[in-house]
């Protein structure tokens, strides 16, 4: 059967391909049709495998990594099975593959799409010379809840920072040509909303209203879906009673139907199966058919498409036309990807790994990633200081700075803290004393010693933060301070009276109000990668300046959990507060003020999004307008001039925020639309210039439908979510 004649915009080798691939599904049995929606994973070259492949039963397979047994799988898939069709092979690269840059998160925290583009770049040029043609990456999913452990796989809690990153992402692995031996198809993942499961815990339920869904949810799946991105996976969680496998609506409706994409929807590993738990299915074949009449193209390790699809078609209830669109999506990339042309990996030039452009490029990233958050002249580490200690379960953490989901890291190739500050400062004025053997480490018998290097040190460096295993997938946390005996480390060091300068690495924002007094300086710097340390070394020493900016909010505690910058205001937002402690014995139910706010943390985070410090400061004008009032089809443009006020060159993140004042649908207090990262000499100057149109500041109301609403706006250019001068304008009625 003939699935669809390629649309008249098509060019001569996309007829050509639609040509071969009906070509193709007119000779195919359905049993084989089947076996190309079957995804299994790896674990080498066994006669399970083989018998499978030969039988074209399998139609992509992840998680082999030995290119000799990709080529010989391929071997099986092209030469011994009856219709020669290709293997793809598919595998979780998510910030690196040997070269390991920080995790999402901290790419996030670079604001910085070229940086990105490049680590994926970089990533798909390794990935791909052991025979990975496929990554599941990038994960796009708004995190506000940074108790799930997969906010480090993402790029935090920003629709517009984690779509821009993640096109980015999309065009670092696939280049314009995805035939290229040397590129990985992405993935845009998880589709959708499974940042919002509820209370952090992974795979959670989600209730998500359509109207945030389309606002906050669907849009960095957009992006990518507009960057080219040639795959999409859904998300294990059910949202609002739908698992994201079975979800007709997210998937035909939204991202097949409004949005036109006709690249591969794959389904997570076992998510088919896992709608049995859910509740959703009575049973495999059931799933099978939901997931299959919802498009699902590819089974991920479910076995419910090989088990039961033929037998849904030959009884109607899955339609040959659908199987048949299935397949050809599958088998459209399998040529996107020129897999027809060129199936073998080059067994000669092999592991292309750790070129030293690409170590270059993973520092850099480093230090772009890695946020000030704190200083009170403390650093740059100055020419004063002659002995430094180092301190901390992760200033020599080899395996832990690489961060969550780093399947194929090697880790002697990390280059530590510790190393690096060696190298740079000498290893006689290197005092160093782990004090915790790990981040979850409570016994404090190491102390002694730390405390003993830091007495004897000008400054003491603690290096500390959330082991790998912390964070990611199924590592979920309800406390999410600084675990162990680190926070009381932290005192004793600081009671030595030596400054003492807290660097952590961790794989979500944590919560540190109780350790914030105690460090003379702050900087976060999530899990770095292999370079993590030559990096840090440079930023520390002042050769670099800080430029990272907070992709998410920092909760002051873990209850704040969750929070994010684009909330709404409430009828009574927090005003006069009253802490825990001030509120008298027997005053009255009405002594915090009624506002809005918790009497034992406040208001707001302890750090905001997009905030960051710098070895340098930065002004801001107060933005001006091309015009007061707009119509809502129109479009304005919004001018600032940001100038480098200190005396040393730095890199400054200006970010374009919008408040819609009155709406019918309240709109949140602000939300991010624009942002540019500029390089600023000593008083140097920028004018930077913005134009907003219409679609930036619409919102859905009633479901899918966008509304521009006439009324009073305000725009601000400022570089974090609570600061800067707002101007205002108004959209004409
Ligand atoms: C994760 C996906 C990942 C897949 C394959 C699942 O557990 O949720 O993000 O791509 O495994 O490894």
């Amino acid at each position: 059967m003939a699935v669809a004649a390629a649309p008249a915009s098509a060019t001569g080798a996309e007829r050509d391909v639609e040509a071969s691939i009906n070509d193709l599904l007119g000779r195919m049995t359905i049993e084989e049709k089947v076996g190309q929606l079957n995804q299994l994973s790896g674990y080498g070259y066994n006669p399970a495998m083989t018998g499978q492949v030969k039988a074209g039963a399998v139609g992509s397979i992840l998680n082999e990594t030995d290119p000799a047994v990709v080529n010989a799988l391929q071997r099986d898939a092209v030469e011994n099975s009856r219709l020669g069709i290709p293997l793809i092979f598919a595998r979780d690269v998510i910030h690196g593959f040997k070269t390991i840059f920080p995790i999402p998160l901290g790419q996030a925290a670079t604001w910085d799409p070229s940086i990105v583009e490049e680590g994926a770049r970089i990533a798909a040029d390794e990935a791909s010379s052991v025979g990975i043609r496929w990554t599941f990456s990038p994960m796009v999913d708004i995190a506000r809840d940074a108790r799930w452990g997969r906010i480090a796989e993402g790029f935090g809690e920003d629709p517009v920072l984690a779509g821009t990153l993640g096109a980015a992402m999309v065009r670092g692995y696939q280049t314009d040509d995805l035939s290229r031996p040397n590129t990985m198809a992405a993935c845009m993942k998880h589709f959708a909303g499974y940042g919002a499961s509820e209370s952090g815990k992974d795979y959670n339920t989600t209730w998500i209203p359509e109207e945030l869904l389309r606002d906050v949810y669907l849009p960095p799946f957009k992006l990518g879906a507009d960057a080219g991105a040639a795959t999409f996976m859904c998300s294990f969680n059910d949202i609002n009673g739908v698992p994201s496998s079975g979800n007709r609506k997210l998937v035909r409706d939204i991202l097949r139907g409004e949005w036109g994409y006709d690249g591969v929807m794959v389904s997570d590993w076992g998510s088919i199966n896992q709608m049995i738990p859910h509740g959703y299915s009575a049973d495999l074949r059931h799933s099978a058919q939901q997931a299959a009449n919802a498009g699902v193209d590819i089974d991920m390790e479910s076995y419910a498409y090989i088990s039961h699809l033929k037998e849904l078609v030959e009884s109607g209830e899955v339609s040959e036309q659908d199987l048949d669109t299935m397949v050809a999506n599958v088998l459209r990339l399998k040529y996107r990807l020129g897999l027809f042309d060129n199936p073998y990996v080059d067994e000669a030039t092999a592991r292309r790994f750790y070129a030293p452009a690409s170590l270059a490029a993973a520092q850099k990233a480093v230090e772009q990633s890695a946020i000030l958050l704190k200083n009170t002249g403390t650093l740059p580490i100055n020419s004063k200081v002659k002995k430094i200690a180092v301190v901390g379960p992760m200033a020599d953490a080899q395996h832990d700075q690489a961060g969550t989901w780093s399947f194929d890291l090697e880790k002697e190739r990390c280059v530590t803290p510790l190393t690096s500050l060696r190298e740079k400062y000498g290893a006689a004025n290197v005092l160093y004393a782990q004090g915790l053997r790990h981040s979850r480490d409570k016994a404090t018998d190491g102390f002694a010693e730390a405390v003993k290097a830091a007495r004897k040190a000008d400054v003491a460096l603690f290096f500390a933060g959330e082991e790998a295993v912390l964070s990611g997938e199924a590592h979920c946390r309800t406390d999410i301070t600084l675990p162990g005996a680190q926070a009381a480390l932290l005192k004793a060091l600081k009671a030595t009276g030596t400054p003492v300068v807290l660097v952590i690495q961790a794989g979500r924002p944590l919560a540190l109000s109780n350790v914030e007094a105690d460090a003379d300086a702050i900087v976060f710097c999530f899990h770095g990668g292999t370079m993590a340390g030559p990096g840090l070394t440079r930023l520390l020493a002042g050769e670099e300046n800080f430029s990272g900016r907070c992709p998410v909010s920092f909760p002051r505690v873990s209850g704040q959990t969750p929070i994010y910058y684009n909330h709404k205001n409430t009828g009574r937002p927090a005003e006069g507060i009253t802490l825990i402690d001030d509120i008298e014995i027997e005053a009255g139910q009405t002594s915090t003020g009624c506002t809005s706010y918790f009497m034992d943390a406040g208001d707001g985070p302890l750090y905001p999004f997009g905030y960051g410090m710098s070895y340098t400061t930065f002004s801001y004008t107060p933005p001006t307008l091309s015009a007061p009032e707009i119509a809502a089809d129109g479009t304005l443009t919004v001018k600032c001039t940001v100038t480098n006020t200190g005396t040393v060159a730095g890199r400054e993140v200006a970010q374009l925020y919008i408040r819609d004042h009155v709406a019918s649908l309240i709109r949140p207090v602000r939300e991010l639309r624009r942002f540019e990262k500029v390089e600023l000499q000593p008083g140097e100057s920028r004018e930077l210039t913005f134009t907003l149109t219409g679609a930036d500041l619409a919102y859905h109301i009633d479901g899918a439908r966008t509304a521009v609403e006439p009324g009073e706006f305000s725009v601000w250019v400022a570089p974090d979510a609570q600061s800067g001068e707002a101007a205002r304008f108004e959209i004409k009625k």
